[in-house]
């Protein structure tokens, strides 16, 4: 009985495979014109938001997950992973309009300086951008005035997304370590 199903299921499998190889294009690789994606002219496009990173209060948006045994004794708290799922909103009042949210991750990556490790996508939720999202792959030496790390990609709206934030921190509150940074974003994208 056992010999019949699995005759069965290999029998099926090979059949169904069958049907799929000749039902899809077995082309792996073709070259096409950007028109042909509907890509016609590439623009570029400033965003500018503010990023509210809450470490405190009972409704965190930025978490600790990890650290090592040494981070605690660091200088710059080499090696902590926090998590974040930040909102980004027009103006810099937490009541401000959100526009969208940066998640990911950002990381303590610099021994002897504060230097973070910004791994992030932007998810916008405004107008048109609503459900386009952008990549930021970057160094972020948290205490300059001025921050500038790369936009590496993007999604919807900002397919083939290339460009750069510029981050600036607008206010922190020194007893919680609450957060408050401008952004400007510059991008290329079709
Ligand atoms: C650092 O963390 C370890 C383990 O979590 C703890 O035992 C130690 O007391 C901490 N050291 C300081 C300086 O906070
Ligand atoms: C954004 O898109 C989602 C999903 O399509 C929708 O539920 C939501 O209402 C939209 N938000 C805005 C602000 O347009």
């Amino acid at each position: 009985m056992a010999l019949c199903i699995s005759k069965f299921v290999i029998f099926s499998l090979l059949f169904t495979s069958t049907i799929l190889d000749s039902a899809s294009s077995r082309t792996f690789a073709r070259s096409l014109f950007p028109q042909e994606l509907g890509l016609n002219k590439e623009k570029l496009s400033h965003l500018h938001f503010y990023l509210h990173d809450v470490v405190s209060e009972r409704n965190p948006t930025a978490v600790l997950v990890a650290e090592a045994k040494t981070t605690n004794t660091s200088a710059t708290g080499f090696g902590a992973i926090v998590v974040i799922d930040d909102p980004l909103t027009e103006g810099p009042e937490a009541s401000s309009k959100i526009v969208g949210r940066a998640q990911g991750l950002y990381s303590s990556a610099s021994l002897n300086e504060a230097g973070l490790l910004m791994v992030q996508n932007y998810v916008f939720t405004e107008g048109k951008y609503n459900g386009s999202t952008l990549s930021v792959l970057g160094r972020n030496a948290v205490f300059s005035s001025m921050r500038e790390m790369p936009i590496v990609g993007g999604s919807r709206l900002f397919r083939f997304a290339r460009g750069y934030a510029q981050a600036r921190t607008h206010t922190v509150n020194p007893h919680t370590g609450d957060a408050v940074v401008e952004y400007n974003v510059y991008v290329f994208h079709y």
